[in-house]
Order: structure tokens, then C-alpha cells, then sequence
């Protein structure tokens, strides 16, 4: 069997861990052949195609970004799933691993399932909200990089005897604020699933600084203060149309200052979180994903994805996964409050 893959939407740390993992066990296991499809659904639209042997991957559990590119090209732009057809006909694909956020397997299993398209996935965001999956790969390099970035915003803001607001990604939800707050020992942690006054924030802060603390306060860029009604997206727009978030932290800093009296300066982490090597937990969980992904293509279960029960690698149908996103529940929220303040 020769099978296509490719990685699509927004880069995360272990990306190429999975190629790596596809291309040997579909290589290996199965004396599959595998073929790079560049820049996601783009280069199967565009018939920008490329071999991909062993030799192509080696190396490559540790390396960062993707090496077949990126793009949110849309699946149904420029001949949709008749020109796909066409090209995997003419490149003798019969399969195709599509490595992805929502958006992008919503893609893959509308492929699969309606149009019949020997479709597979692996879930990839680094923000976490992909339910159908426990964690997804990326997560935890994100949540590690942003959690050693509040590490060293403290010492900083400790000498000074400042407040630092931290701006975390997560669009939809509050995964990485969450855990980066958790690990790094916020004050305060903003999360888009819950709303919080500017009255409670500043009473963090205060409390903080009682206690002779220099005040963190992390938010992510989904938060949605009490007097918008969406979030803050002072980055204009993406070109597929959708708002580039950001611009909350800068926008919390001096209300903090004028409320609490405390010098307040903000920092966005930005695509800091997404670049660079993925740690040994996400390489290790790409690989797997990876791996089984080469078995379902194989298989040819087309419409299902890889994903993590537990521990456990196991399989579940692309569309069910889309349906809903996987939210901070109110547990861990409840959970986190005694840590505040
Ligand atoms: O979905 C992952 C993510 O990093 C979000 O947290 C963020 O809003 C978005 O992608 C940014 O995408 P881009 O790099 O295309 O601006």
C-alpha cells in the first residue's frame, strides 16, 4: 500500500515524531510506501507530492515545526475532493494520514465519510480542546515552555516587586493557562470557560502582594473580559478569515496598575509555545500515534483516528472527536481556586 501523509492548521511540537513513527511502522510492519504531501491539503489539491522513505525520517522524533509544512488550506477550495480523487489516482495513494487540529479533521472525516476518500487522522493541537482523545500532542511541550517562561518572569518581577500579567495561547479553551498557572504557582489564572471580574482579579493581585508575593497572573488568549463581549484580537485577521488572537495581557496590565497601584507589565508568549523540540512525553506520545495511524491505514478504516485513552493508544471515528470541544471542566476549575490569591 502507498500511503500519503500529511500535517495540517496550526504547527505543535511532534509533528515530525509522528511522521517518523508512521513511515517506520507502515515501512517495517507492513512494507507500506509513503509519500509527503506538502503544506496539508494544498499539496493534495496541488499535486505537490514527494517520497518519503525511512531515510527521509530519521532523526526526526526530536525535531520541531513539520517537515512537510503547514497551511489551513480548506479541503473543499480549488476542486475539493474530485481534484483529491484525481491526484491520488495519478500518484497510486491509497491512503491518506491527515494530521490535524478540529478544523482539520473535521475536514478528514467529511472526506472519508461522505465523499468516500480512504481518509485517516491523528488529533494534533497544542491547545488541548480536541475531545475523543485525552491529551494531544504538543500540550505538554506548550504548557512546559510557557510554565519555564513564568518561571523566569518571577525572578524578574520578584527584583522589581512587580505584577506580571502572561499571555498563554488557547483560543476556545484554558488547558495551558491552567497548567502553566498550576506548575508555575500563579495568582491568578484566566481561562475563557469561566469569566471572572476585574474586581476578583485585582483582589488576586492585592492578596498576592499582601503576602509579600510579586503578583503573576496568567491568561489565555480566549479570555474574555467582563466589559467585551468576544476576545481580544488586536492582531487583525488570519487570511482563512478567522481573528488572530491576542492583545489581552496588554490589555489587563494597566488596569491592574490603576486599580491596585502595583506596577503591572505583560508579555505574550505567542508562537514561542509551539516552536522549538517537544518534550519526551510528546515525542514519545506522537510516535505511538504515529505508529497506529500506519495500522489503521493499513487497515483501511477509513473516517477513524488515533488517539490516547489513559494510556492506552486507541481508535475512534474522526467525526464523533469534532463534535464537541473538550472544555476545562468545572472540577478542575473548583479545584484550582484554593491556589489563587
Ligand atoms: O490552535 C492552536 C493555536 O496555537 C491557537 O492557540 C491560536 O489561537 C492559533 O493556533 C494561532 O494560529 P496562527 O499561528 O495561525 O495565528
Amino acid at each position: 500500500m502507498r500511503i500519503g501523509i500529511m500535517t495540517s492548521g496550526g504547527d505543535g511540537p511532534g509533528l515530525n515524531a509522528v511522521i517518523r513513527g508512521a513511515v517506520r511502522r507502515g515501512t517495517r510492519a507492513h512494507q507500506s510506501e509513503f509519500a509527503g504531501i506538502r503544506d496539508g491539503w494544498r499539496g493534495l489539491l496541488e499535486d505537490d507530492v514527494t517520497p518519503l522513505t525511512t531515510y527521509d525520517v530519521r532523526g526526526l522524533s526530536g525535531r520541531g515545526g513539520t517537515i512537510l509544512g503547514t497551511s489551513r488550506a480548506h479541503p473543499y477550495s480549488g476542486g475539493g475532493p474530485a481534484r483529491m480523487r484525481e491526484v491520488l489516482r495519478a500518484r497510486g495513494i491509497d491512503a491518506v494520514i491527515a494530521i490535524g487540529g478540529e478544523g482539520t479533521l473535521a475536514g478528514a472525516a467529511r472526506l472519508a465519510d461522505d465523499e468516500g476518500l480512504p481518509v485517516v487522522g491523528v488529533p494534533k493541537t497544542i491547545d488541548n480542546d480536541l475531545d475523543g482523545t485525552d491529551y494531544t500532542f504538543g500540550f505538554d511541550t506548550a504548557a512546559a515552555i510557557a510554565t519555564e517562561s513564568i518561571d523566569r518572569l518571577r525572578t524578574t518581577a520578584e527584583s522589581h516587586h512587580r505584577c506580571m500579567v502572561v499571555e498563554v495561547m488557547g483560543r476556545h479553551v484554558g488547558w495551558i493557562a491552567l497548567h502553566a498557572g498550576m506548575a508555575a504557582g500563579a495568582h491568578a489564572v484566566l481561562l475563557p470557560e469561566f469569566p471572572v471580574s476585574y474586581d476578583r482579579i485585582h483582589r488576586w493581585v492585592r492578596s498576592a502582594r499582601a503576602r509579600g508575593r510579586a503578583p503573576i497572573v496568567v491568561v489565555a488568549e480566549g479570555f474574555v473580559p467582563e466589559d467585551r463581549v468576544e476576545a481580544v484580537a488586536a492582531k487583525g485577521e488570519a487570511p482563512d478569515g478567522r481573528p488572530r488572537l491576542g492583545g489581552i495581557a496588554d490589555e489587563l496590565a494597566p488596569l491592574i496598575e490603576e486599580a491596585t497601584g502595583i506596577e503591572t507589565r505583560s508579555t505574550v508568549l505567542g508562537h514561542l509555545q509551539r516552536g522549538g523540540s517537544p518534550t519526551a512525553y510528546d515525542r514519545v506520545l506522537s510516535t505511538r500515534l504515529g505508529m497506529a495511524a500506519a495500522d489503521i491505514a493499513v487497515e483501511r478504516a477509513w473516517g477513524q483516528m488515533a488517539s490516547l485513552d489513559g494510556t492506552d493508544i486507541v481508535r475512534v471515528r474522526m467525526a464523533d472527536a469534532v463534535d464537541k470541544l473538550k472544555r476545562v471542566p468545572q472540577s478542575r476549575w473548583d479545584e484550582m481556586q484554593i491556589l489563587l490569591g
